[in-house]
């Protein structure tokens, strides 16, 4: 079976310079999949601590965590701005989809830096919607299945815009970026790709938020009707784009 090429936010991990034997805190951890990722990139001699203040996420995280038998993973039920000091200083703090939801980003990672080592760096993968959707011919099943996503989440207060934000809310923090990136999702005819699922997964979100009823979604159906839509053209959708940046504690 042919392997996987490595995802966007194994990528960003290693090229910021994740590697054997570091120390990470991962922040906003939900139910731990960056977590699980860095597992595999600090080895057995690293240690990963993640951290979420969503008590049903650190239970799934810490129910997955048996699978992982790493010596030194741990999830903590704790608001990423409220760290207890005795954690001790990390070399690297990563976190994904989680600052574009803070308040005040700069002050987060002003007050994340304090556990970062001097030298040590940060890296955030975000998501951004600034240019997507986008696509040459009209997918109306697509592009309202993805507002229905971008507005819940601009309803939970997040920053829709945050990718173009990075540079900048990493630098006014204190820290030196040493790079940003950003990468889309391309959506072929051919291609399986689960936003009908991904909108199963927000569904309560959706409906609770009031963008968008239980009859105008259709859930049971909506997965096969976005792959009926996109098999019908011979066109290119893209929907979702992500940002990732690291910045270094100088
Ligand atoms: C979109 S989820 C991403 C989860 C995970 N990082 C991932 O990519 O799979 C955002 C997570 O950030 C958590 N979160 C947001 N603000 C937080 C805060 N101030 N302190 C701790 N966790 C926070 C939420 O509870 C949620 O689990």
């Amino acid at each position: 079976m042919a392997t996987q090429p490595p995802d966007f936010t194994t990528r960003l991990m290693i090229d910021a310079g994740i590697g054997k034997g570091m120390r990470i805190l991962d922040v906003g951890c939900g139910s731990g999949d960056v977590s699980f990722v860095l597992c595999d990139l600090v080895g057995r001699s690293g240690e990963i601590i993640g951290v979420d203040h969503d008590a049903g996420a650190i239970a799934i995280a810490r129910h997955r965590c048996a699978a992982y038998d790493h010596p030194a993973l741990r999830f903590l039920e704790c608001d990423l701005l409220e760290l207890q000091d005795a954690l001790g200083t990390f070399d690297a703090i990563v976190g994904r989809r989680v600052l574009m939801y803070q308040k005040d980003a700069v002050a987060t990672i002003r007050a994340l830096s304090k556990y970062l080592r001097p030298g040590g760096i940060m890296v955030f993968q975000e998501l951004d919607t600034t240019m997507v959707p986008a696509s040459l011919e009209s997918f109306p099943l697509h592009e309202r299945a993805q507002a229905w996503i971008r507005e819940m989440i601009a309803r939970e207060g997040a920053d829709l815009h945050i990718g173009f934000n990075l540079h900048g809310i990493l630098t006014r923090a204190g820290l030196t970026v040493e790079s940003v990136r950003a990468e889309c999702l391309v959506q072929t005819p051919d291609t399986p790709y689960g936003l009908g699922n991904i909108v199963r997964a927000c569904f309560s979100r959706i409906t609770a938020l009031g963008v968008a009823s239980a009859e105008e979604v259709e859930i049971e159906t909506l997965q096969q009707r976005l792959n009926q839509e996109r098999s019908a053209s011979s066109g290119i959708f893209i929907g979702d784009m992500m940002f990732g940046s690291w910045a270094r504690k100088v």
